[in-house]
């Protein structure tokens, strides 16, 4: 059976982490949510209380360490060994994850580690970047998009749910807009469809139609 690597892209709420977890565990292949490890870096450079300079980012970045490690709901992320995983979700790590990931030595360090961790195939890597820069030649690449009002929904039932806003609907769309704008705008990797990828346009399909659509074409694509 052939190995592969499938990439989801697409904007903040489109559902790809919920996608692309599920994904990975239907195919028995390793997820790999590169949002977390974006979101780690800002949570480390907001403890460091430092201005967001190309130097203050390369010396966090040259002693930080950051883990993804499987567990039972999915993955949860490690900065020096201590689990972030709802850490990284809070209010204050979405208003500064978009400019810290615009910072180039972020993205090299991270793009290089996110290569690593794929090289052996098999695996569901989710993002904003991941068709275009780190794996264009990834042999599966869905790119998810939703109406805004859908995904600002999705995510204010999320966060509501977990418990971990004091936002409101509006706030929290006005937030997923402002994110999108500047990961799309921005220099260096922004968001955008890779050429080659099948754009699947979520507002209208449940989770459960979402992941069975891109596991079909998934096992098309291991078969192929
Ligand atoms: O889950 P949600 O779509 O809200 O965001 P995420 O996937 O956790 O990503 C958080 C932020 O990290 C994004 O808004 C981007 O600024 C950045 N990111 C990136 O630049 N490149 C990636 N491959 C993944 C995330």
């Amino acid at each position: 059976m052939k190995k592969i690597i499938i990439a989801i892209d697409g904007p903040a709420g489109s559902g790809k982490t919920t996608t692309a977890k599920q994904l990975a565990e239907k195919l028995n292949y390793i997820y790999i949510d590169t949002g977390a490890m974006y979101r780690a870096v800002t949570l480390a450079w907001l403890n460091s209380r430092t201005e967001l300079t190309d130097v203050s980012i390369q010396k966090i970045l040259n002693t930080i360490n950051i883990e993804l490690k499987p567990s039972a709901n999915g993955q949860i992320t490690l900065l020096d060994g201590i689990d972030v995983s709802e850490k990284i979700r809070l209010s204050d790590v979405n208003k500064f994850v978009s400019p810290v990931s615009a910072n180039e030595n972020v993205r090299q360090h991270l793009v290089q580690m996110q290569r690593q961790l794929g090289v052996k195939k098999c695996c569901v890597m989710d993002g904003r970047d991941i068709g275009t820069i780190v794996f264009p030649d990834a042999e599966l690449k869905i790119f998810l998009t939703a109406s805004i009002g859908i995904r600002a929904k999705r995510r204010f039932l999320e966060e509501q749910q977990k418990g971990i806003t004091d936002l409101s609907f509006d706030e929290i769309a006005e937030q997923i807009i402002e994110r999108d704008k500047y990961d799309s705008s921005r220099e260096i990797s922004p968001l955008r469809k890779a050429e080659d990828a099948i754009e699947i346009d979520t507002s209208d399909l449940t989770l459960e139609q979402q992941i069975e659509t891109i596991y079909q074409l998934s096992i098309k694509t291991i078969n192929s």
